[in-house]
């Protein structure tokens, strides 16, 4: 794993819009692996302002997200839909019907997982793959377990997660449950993969998945089995 140790959270983000950055201007017609929660947002302020100055073009770009709550409506606001579009989509030059979110709202979460995988299949490797890692080590919605999922699957979300995201929420009663994610294993299919930390709530999932073992008890920790992966984040985060 490459290590980037950056000043603060303003550091971190722009240099993961950089690289994110470096990766479009190669590739214009890229697939980009996206995700959510608070980590990202930064990265993607500034992405808009480089789509704004002319720098990067989204209009041949491609994005998978990693995860979805289930159920939910996409018209919430709390939905990784409405995030993607609040905070990236609707502010640069993407075409909507290539941004892609495994479906909160299907009727059946199964089938709408193993098409998820197809969809991640079809459009290609990620050319970038964008990860935060929650506090208990999580990445997507793979919470951590003795076992690990490969694919694209329904999850309960564990009582850590639920409240680390019931402040985006009304109450805790009001996060969903469960979880659409990306496996592990979709996950490894990117090219290159870029994780993002800041703040000292991180450190303990980034040093252990830093110290370079695979251990299911940190799922972060399976990016070890990737060779392109760059993690780039604050020095609160790196020391605790
Ligand atoms: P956060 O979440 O960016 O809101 O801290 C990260 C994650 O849970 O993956």
């Amino acid at each position: 794993m490459k290590l980037i140790i950056c000043k603060n959270y303003d550091e971190v983000s722009a240099a993961a819009a950089e690289i994110v950055a470096d990766v479009m201007k190669a590739n214009p017609a890229c697939v980009l692996g996206l995700a959510t929660g608070s980590t990202p947002v930064g990265m993607y302020k500034k992405l808009i302002e480089k789509n704004a100055a002319g720098e990067i073009d989204f209009s041949a770009v491609t994005t998978v997200n990693l995860d979805e709550y289930y159920p939910i409506s996409p018209d919430n606001d709390q939905s990784y839909r409405y995030f993607m579009n609040e905070n990236l989509f609707n502010h640069v030059n993407i075409d909507k019907a290539r941004t892609f979110v495994p479906d909160g709202q299907a009727s059946d979460p199964v089938a709408a997982c193993e098409a998820y995988e197809e969809t991640v299949a079809a459009v290609g490797a990620a050319d970038i793959q964008v990860l935060g890692i929650g506090q208990n080590g999580h990445i997507g919605f793979n919470e951590p377990d003795t076992a690990l999922e490969v694919k694209t699957h329904v999850t309960g979300l564990t009582e850590s997660t639920i409240k680390a995201n019931a402040r985006f929420f009304a109450s805790e009663a009001d996060v969903p449950t469960k979880a659409l994610t990306m496996g592990i294993g979709t996950i490894l299919g990117a090219k290159k993969i870029i994780i993002l930390a800041n703040g000292a709530a991180k450190h303990d999932a980034v040093s252990k998945m830093l110290a370079g073992k695979l251990d299911t008890s940190c799922p972060a920790s399976m990016l070890n089995l990737h060779r392109d992966v760059v993690v780039v984040c604050d020095e609160m985060a790196y020391n605790g």
